[in-house]
């Protein structure tokens, strides 16, 4: 029940009873009030941050937010493939049909911004939901954001991957690793941690298992800031440039276990190996 919070994100009472588990399972829960280390920021100020939207799954209240995305390109979002699995959707991606990219809103409960169909989405075929490994997906949008909204991708080598690296993620998901989910975009600050903590923290287990080729390892070695449920997909970024997507992690916020990103990098290579999705056109 631990490893796939996005589906008690589906259902309340799952996730009811996750946020029961999860105190008695582990001798030391986050304590931390602010699992994001958050802050609020506004959505305008960071264009390439959407929110994945399906009101038939989620409900209106919250614009139907359950996951988060990234703008690469005008008309395409990166997120995570594991955003996209049927049992979170309800279907498989292209039958969703509801699902929507939200950009420009930083509150929820309003209707400002805009709300952009999705025209296709590709999962990525090798995402190993033993693993994690592979956890992306490419959305392509039914009109285009302004190309000011897209953020660059790193690639392989790029130098924001270094250990010790400041790196900051948004989000519109759980602020406390119980259940507590904010109206507004919040952000935290977070560092790019060293492959052998996460390989630690996760040598494999019902969570995932980290593998370094395919993740990053990010967060704070103290605990506190990090991204939780519905943050799944959205941006970790440094040096101004995108180098993951949220993914997974055990609880949020725990010193001893940090976040387990998407190595962007990672989906460039494979991507720019020519499994570029169809009708996506060009590689983010
Ligand atoms: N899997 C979660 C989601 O679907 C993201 C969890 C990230 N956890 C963490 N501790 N960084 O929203």
């Amino acid at each position: 029940m631990r490893r796939r919070f996005v589906r008690a994100l589906a259902r309340p009472l799952a996730l009811a009873a996750t946020a029961v588990a999860i105190p008695l399972l582990s001798a030391a829960p986050a304590a931390s009030d602010v699992v994001l280390g958050g802050y609020p920021v506004e959505a305008a100020q960071n264009p390439w941050t959407v929110a994945l939207s399906s009101r038939d799954r989620f409900g209106r209240m919250r614009s139907g937010q359950f996951c988060g995305g990234v703008v690469v390109d005008p008309t395409t979002v990166l997120t995570a493939a594991h955003c996209m699995a049927e049992d979170v959707l309800g279907a498989p991606p292209d039958r969703a049909r509801d699902l929507k990219v939200i950009t420009g809103r930083t509150d929820l409960y309003t209707d400002e911004g805009r709300e952009i169909a999705v025209r296709e989405t590709w999962v990525n075929p090798a995402y190993d939901s033993g693993t994690n490994a592979g956890d992306f997906a490419v959305l392509t949008l039914a009109e285009p954001l302004p190309r000011t909204s897209a953020i660059g991708l790193a690639g392989p080598g790029d130098a924001a991957y270094r250990p010790g690296t400041e790196a900051v993620i948004t989000g519109w998901g759980d602020t406390t690793g119980f259940g507590a989910y904010p109206r507004r975009l919040r952000a935290a600050h977070v560092h790019v941690l060293a492959d052998a903590l996460c390989e630690r923290a996760y040598p494999g287990s019902a969570d995932g298992k980290y593998l370094s080729a395919s993740m990053v390892c990010a967060g704070d070695e103290r605990g506190g800031r990090d991204a939780c449920q519905g943050d799944s997909g959205g941006p970790l970024i440094a040096q101004g440039r995108l180098i993951g997507l949220v993914s997974w992690g055990s609880g949020c916020g725990r010193p001893e276990s940090p976040g387990v990103y998407t190595r962007v990098s990672e989906i460039v290579r494979t991507l720019g190996r020519g499994r570029t999705p169809q009708g996506a056109g060009k590689t983010p």
